[in-house]
């Protein structure tokens, strides 16, 4: 039951904190805004995010990382699409854990609907890289903050990684 408030706390907080310094995409460009909770240390977590964007070289390009923040660019392999990437990270004080968010703005002004490619770009980094099943993990979003949220197939098909 805590955890549920908690959640829905920091759901209100994804979509209407302006205290998230992530830059709200203009509605032209499709997105994907999610919240992830981790029982582990920041530093574990962006360290690993951070490896997974230079392992993926070259669909993924790590521009900047920081302890709090981690910019990086997904092009696809026909270089037709390309999106930024951004993760923040906040310590959670009184777990011990950690808070990530993650955005992906695709730059083009194509579709709307990207069949959940903005989710992918983000989801594919935490599975691959191990974080999904790190202790106290937890995501939280839904088709308002992550376009194609509810029909995205990366998770049933890792494969599409590089799509
Ligand atoms: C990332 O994409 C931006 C355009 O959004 C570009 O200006 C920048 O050079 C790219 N950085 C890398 C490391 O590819
Ligand atoms: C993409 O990221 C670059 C910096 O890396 C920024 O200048 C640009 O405005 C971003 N584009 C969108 C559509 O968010």
């Amino acid at each position: 039951m805590r955890t549920l408030l908690l959640a829905s706390v920091l759901f209100a907080g994804l979509m209407f904190s302006s205290a998230v310094p992530l830059s709200l995409p203009i509605p032209y460009h499709a997105f994907c805004r999610v919240m992830w909770l981790f029982a582990v240390p920041c530093d574990e977590v962006s360290m690993k995010v951070a490896q997974q964007i230079q392992a993926f070289y070259p669909g993924y390009k790590l521009v900047s990382a920081s302890a709090m923040i981690i910019r990086a660019n997904h092009t696809s392999l026909d270089g037709l699409q390309a999106e930024n990437i951004t993760f923040t990270f906040n310590p959670t004080v009184e777990t011990g854990g950690c808070r990530a968010g993650g955005q992906s703005v695709s730059l083009g002004f194509t579709s709307l609907l990207d069949n959940g490619l903005n989710y992918c770009n983000l989801y594919n980094l935490l599975s691959v890289s191990g974080l999904t099943s790190s202790l106290g993990f937890m995501e939280i979003t839904n088709e308002w903050a992550c376009l194609g949220y509810g029909q995205n197939t990366c998770k049933a098909s890792p494969a599409l990684i590089f799509k």
